[in-house]
């Protein structure tokens, strides 16, 4: 705990220095650590500048605990650091549940009308005396109005006006199915988290909802504000914050975080947002790649895997042994058999024996395709070796050499692909396709024009 906060708190400070005014700061954390953060986020922004302790439910139903309670909300602190921080109070209501009223809300609507909807009887008068536009008379008598004559009796010709008894004051019929619904409150009980089954499910391991993130951004920030996450893992709150017309950015300390963003950016918009954004820190030279394999290879096995869209192996014990990412495909008909490409990425010295080792995992694995990835040029004998694996006939797009090398150079300058019958990629899980709302709502405000 004293490493993660003092990893924490310098950032902290960094993230104070880049806020502007008008901004606030969204810190996401769990119960084991929410109360040390919030001294640290107190020393940082200040006490009077805490806004709110969200706490988010995460599931509506949870197993029994045999020594405690078990958990089920994460934590969210919420600062800003000015009077001028920009809060959308009126975005976020949530809905009235009309079979399971409140007591207050169901004391306030106590009147049904014919077809079952309840309402409630308002004012039509007017607090201020000195209205004198306003001033005339309506159903016998003469006060200062809420609305203009016509609208009154618009009002009234649509049913909208109740007269208690003769003489009475006028009401309005408030109905409740056409309130915004109540207030938020700091407790958030109506996102529910991913769940196995979820279509933008990315299976990065701490994947947030886009509704949560959906939530944050509309309450804190105006279309066109800049939104900062700097921890943003498979990039919800960049998908979220482009999808709300806000500017972006991201920051991950691992190339696989990257890859993902770019793949579910791609797949929600098209090739054609990659033109919108920049991706700094990535090697874009051998020497680059280089540096970053000397550094941290699995850094660099994570980026080469991401440059070719595949993903890593997952690095159980005795699973996979020799597999450093895959790459799935379908080739047949809809429903058949997922096919795989194996890769094995290396930083240091290669040579023939690294080849024939794939080809071994290829056999063992059964996978159709094997690529090994490597910083060095393969020498003749490992092309030779390479070649003898033969081909994978695949049943309807013709022949692919079973056994691939390919380097970072080739990678990096767009000369050489894995080839394999690329029609039917499914190795990302693919994010649902941007579609734009349906009607008008104030979370979703975006620019269609950019969206296309
Ligand atoms: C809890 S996850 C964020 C998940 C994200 N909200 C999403 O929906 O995918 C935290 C992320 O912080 C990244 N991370 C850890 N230490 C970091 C650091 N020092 N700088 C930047 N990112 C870091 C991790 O790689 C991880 O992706």
């Amino acid at each position: 705990m004293l490493a993660y906060l003092s990893m924490m708190a310098p950032r902290l400070v960094e993230l104070r220095r880049v806020l502007k005014p008008t901004g606030s700061i969204y810190l996401h954390c769990d119960p084991t650590a929410s109360h040390y953060l919030k001294m640290l986020m107190d020393a940082v922004f200040g006490p009077k500048n805490f806004r709110n302790e969200v706490i988010w439910r995460r599931t509506a139903s949870k197993g029994l605990m045999s020594k405690r309670l078990s958990r089920n909300h994460d934590v969210i602190l919420a600062y800003q650091i000015s009077e001028d921080g920009t809060w959308n109070q009126d975005v976020v209501f949530t809905a009235y549940d009309l079979d399971a009223l409140d007591e207050k809300t169901a004391g306030k609507y106590t009147h049904r009308d014919k077809d079952g909807r309840l309402y409630q009887l308002s004012d039509l008068t007017n607090p201020n005396p000195n209205r004198p536009n306003l001033t005339y008379e309506f159903m016998g008598l003469t006060k200062v109005w809420r609305w203009t004559k016509e609208r009154m009796e618009k009002a009234l010709r649509d049913g909208m006006v109740v007269q208690p008894s003769p003489g009475a004051v006028p009401r309005y019929k408030r109905y409740l199915d056409e309130q915004r619904g109540k207030p938020l409150t700091d407790v958030w009980t109506d996102i529910e988290p991913l769940n196995s089954q979820a279509k933008e499910r990315l299976h990065y391991p701490t994947q947030k909802p886009e509704a949560l993130l959906d939530r944050i951004i509309a309450l804190a920030s105006n279309k066109g504000d800049v939104v900062l996450d700097p921890f943003c893992g498979c990039g919800t709150a960049v998908a979220s914050a482009e999808r709300l017309g806000r500017q972006w950015i991201g920051i991950d300390i691992t190339a696989l975080a990257v890859a993902l963003i770019k793949t579910r950016l791609r797949d929600a918009y098209g090739e054609k947002i990659r033109e919108t954004y920049d991706v700094i820190g990535e090697p874009v030279s051998v020497a680059d790649a280089e540096k970053l394999a000397k550094e941290d290879p699995y850094q660099f096995q994570f980026w080469a895997l991401g440059q070719v869209g595949a993903r890593p192996a997952e690095q159980k014990r005795g699973a996979d042994h020799g597999i450093d990412g895959r790459k799935l495909f379908h080739d047949e008909k809809a429903g058949a058999k997922t096919k795989s490409i194996i890769f094995s990425v290396k930083a240091g010295h290669t040579d023939v024996s690294d080849v024939r080792d794939l080809r071994g995992v290829l056999d063992r694995e059964k996978a159709e395709i094997g690529v090994l990835i490597s910083l060095q040029e393969p020498t003749k004998p490992m092309k030779v070796e390479a070649a003898s694996a033969g081909f994978y006939d695949s049943p309807n797009f013709g022949k692919f050499p079973r056994l691939q090398t390919l380097t970072i150079r080739e990678i990096l300058e767009g000369k050489a692909k894995v080839q394999y019958p690329s029609h039917g990629d499914v190795t990302l899980k693919k994010a649902p396709k941007y579609e734009p709302p349906a009607e008008e709502h104030p979370l979703l405000e975006f620019d269609a024009e950019n969206k296309s």
